[in-house]
């Protein structure tokens, strides 16, 4: 042979490769720089005979890597190893490994992924696998399927007072990207400054702010949004639950949002992300509903199944629908159909009712299981909860002569404990009161009581 390597080198035993093994092992030693640079390779004769195996398997394993540009042959020339590919790829340095998960898991806006309705979204997909005519597979209508946006129009007039019609409803992949398009909508129309409440969840304000339109922070007190103190042509708003201090926008206040929405041309935009969780009454009903042409109505799947889904509704005035279905087609048209005939079928025959009931009850638990251990806490100062009876979270004030958030955090580190602080939530300088945001739907179901008492260890002073 006229090169230094024998078969075995490449891990080839006699007898053994066909031309596909073959491939690879050589390709692998080039890309390893076990077969450098130049170097020539034995002729396929030679190297069928060391093998043992048929010379075609040889010439076609040669032929595949000069294919893809490994191996080089010239006319009259030996066949040598391709000066490009004979060095290594640099490999990049591995990223620096993510710190550990936290066991106790409270960080607010995840509901307990460990009751996802597996067996009903099962059932759920397989009834509408097994009923979705072929034509329905192809590229669909990027509004999202007409079965979900029916399912949709009927259950939010039904449990969330929204009024609107399936052709006012756009499928979005997560409100995330409903307030990315409807942003950009608002933006490609002129409006330049958007309103959010103060304090509101800060990866939801970077959405326009990455489109160049300035983002105002509201005041939030006890009623909810300062209505008086919105100013830009848009404002973004949690009436039912606000995140993250928990009130709900009072009725005064509704009437006061609706009437400037009517009179100024303001698109309100109502963030409905956990609407169907309240335990101490009925769910107020959505502010859409009091003003159907000047609100854009969004909810979500994240808090009532799971964020993986990644789906979400829009009910939008008649004058935004056009504009953000566009906006869809250009961002991947429809969500992925099979979880739309599924979220369909799921709502239609009564299991998603059943599901958020289920959850309900769960959750009001935990909310009281929260208080009692809370009390505990209190009797020894604070910290004090904020907000009404509702949702996946509650935000707790601290003391301020109390630790500081950087406090709470660090200690929450040495418990395994995951929770967020009100800082970051913030929007205007200045009165910013330290807070916990406890999300207590998180912790797995058999997991609770044990999460408790850890995240108790860390509010203890
Ligand atoms: C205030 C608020 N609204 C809505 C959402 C839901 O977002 P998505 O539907 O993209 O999961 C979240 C998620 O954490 C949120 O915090």
């Amino acid at each position: 042979m006229t090169v230094g390597w024998a078969p075995a080198d490449l891990g080839l035993a006699r007898g053994r490769p066909d031309s596909r093994g073959l491939a690879e092992a050589l390709r692998t030693a080039i890309r390893d720089g076990r077969l450098p640079a130049g170097s020539r390779v034995p002729s396929t004769r030679a190297l069928a005979q060391e093998l043992g195996v048929a010379r075609g398997t040889v010439t076609r394993a040669y032929d595949q890597l000069i294919t893809e540009g490994f191996l080089l042959s010239r006319q009259g020339a030996p066949t040598t190893v391709a000066e490009r590919l004979a060095e290594p790829d640099p490999v990049d340095a591995p990223p620096s490994p993510a710190p550990p998960a936290a066991r106790w898991d409270f960080r607010p806006g995840r509901p307990d992924l460990s009751a996802f309705p597996r067996r009903d979204w099962l059932a759920a997909s397989r009834r509408a696998l097994r009923n979705i005519p072929a034509d329905d597979l192809d590229y669909g209508d990027p509004q999202g399927h007409p079965l979900l946006r029916e399912a949709l129009a009927d259950y939010l007039a039904r449990v969330r007072a929204v009024a609107t019609a399936p052709e006012r409803i756009i499928v979005c992949n997560g409100y995330t990207q409903a307030l990315s398009l409807l942003s950009k909508a608002l933006h490609d129309q002129g409006v330049s400054s958007i309103d959010f409440e103060d304090p509101s969840a800060p990866q939801l304000r970077t959405i326009p702010a990455s489109l160049g339109m300035a983002v105002r922070g509201v005041p939030v007190d006890d009623d909810g949004i300062d209505v008086e103190q919105v100013r830009s042509g848009a404002v973004v708003v949690t009436p039912a639950h606000q995140f993250p201090l928990g009130v709900a926008l009072s009725s005064a206040r509704r009437m006061a949002l609706v009437q400037r929405a009517k009179a100024e041309d303001l698109l309100v935009v109502e963030d409905d992300y956990d609407g169907e969780f309240r335990f101490d009454r009925q769910p107020v009903g959505s502010l859409q509903g009091m003003a159907p042409n000047h609100v854009a109505y969004a909810g979500t799947a994240s808090k009532t199944l799971a964020p993986a889904l990644r789906l979400a509704w829009l009910a939008l005035p008649p004058q935004l629908v056009e504009p953000v279905r566009a906006l869809k087609i250009n961002s991947g048209l429809h969500a992925p159909l099979f979880e739309q005939l599924a979220m369909a079928e799921l709502i239609r025959s009564g299991a998603y009712d059943q599901h958020v009931r289920r959850s309900r009850a769960a959750y009001r638990k935990r909310l009281e299981l929260l208080g009692t251990a809370l009390d505990d806490l209190r009797a020894n100062h604070r910290p004090h909860p904020a907000g009404i009876s509702a949702g996946l979270h509650i935000t707790l004030q601290l003391d301020p002569e109390g630790p500081t958030e950087r406090e709470v955090l660090t200690r929450a580190r040495e418990h395994s404990v995951e929770l967020e602080v009100l800082g970051p939530h913030w929007v205007r300088a200045g009165a910013r009161p330290p807070g916990v945001v406890v999300g207590y739907a998180a912790p797995a179901e058999h997991a609770f009581r044990p999460a408790l008492q850890a995240l108790v260890a860390v509010l203890q002073r």
